[in-house]
């Protein structure tokens, strides 16, 4: 099965607190690492989390560099947990946009991690989901593809993920999305086109291993 979980409501935890934005998000960087143990345990094949959008580079500057920095101590402080639940992480999006450190933090934990076959764990970073289509389309066209053809929708899929910097990955079988609003906001659009749609209103600092239970 593969999940997919639009991580909203960091802010809106923080600010309910009276605290600033970043520490909401390094409050959901403490949701990840406990959703993803949870995935593991429930035996889920692909998960993948939104973490920043191609559009969050419109954020205040400040925010941006804090969240970078923390995907950043993420795959410093998780690669080995992953290596030891057999995990693979990927980080999926654009990659030339990124900082040459953080480069170097995904190239190291997915090198580590390349035969781990228990769960696919995929961090979306400078995603979009428009763009990764666009890609795929041209990579598509240039090869000459039929789109007719009994597996050109597997072929297409393949040349998304390649387009992502992913492993491959199959298609979305349930989206989650927290923070309480009602939609796909560039996320996985292709992908999702079967998916089942599960929105909650808990925010993310607040997701729970029962949440994910509920909602498989
Ligand atoms: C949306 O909340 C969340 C994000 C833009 C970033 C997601 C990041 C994390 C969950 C933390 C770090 C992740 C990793 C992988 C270490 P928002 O700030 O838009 O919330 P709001 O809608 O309440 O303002």
């Amino acid at each position: 099965m593969h999940v997919a979980i639009i991580m909203d409501g960091n802010g809106r935890w923080a600010n309910r607190r009276g605290l600033p934005r970043t520490v909401g998000h390094a409050e959901g960087a403490r949701t990840v690492r406990r959703i993803v143990e949870a995935a593991v345990e429930a035996g889920i094949g692909t998960l993948t989390l939104y973490a920043f959008s191609a559009d969050n580079w419109g954020r205040p500057p400040d925010e941006v560099t804090r969240l970078m920095k923390l995907f950043q101590r993420y795959l410093f402080t998780e690669t080995q947990y992953c290596l030891e639940q057999d995990v693979r992480l990927n980080i999926v999006g654009r990659r030339d946009r990124l900082d040459p450190a953080l480069l170097r933090a995904i190239d190291n934990s997915e090198k580590i991690t390349a035969g781990c076959q228990r769960m696919h764990l995929r961090m979306a970073v400078d995603y979009s989901a428009r763009r990764s289509i666009q890609q795929a389309a041209l990579a598509f066209t240039r090869a000459g593809a039929d789109p007719d053809a009994p597996q050109a929708n597997a072929r297409f899929l393949g040349l998304i993920n390649e387009a992502n910097h992913s492993a491959q990955a199959p298609d979305v079988d349930l989206l989650i999305r927290t923070g309480g609003e009602k939609r796909l906001s560039d996320f996985l659009l292709w992908e999702c086109a079967y998916a089942e749609l599960h929105f909650t209103d808990c925010l993310w600092p607040e997701f729970s291993r029962e949440e994910l239970r509920k909602a498989l």
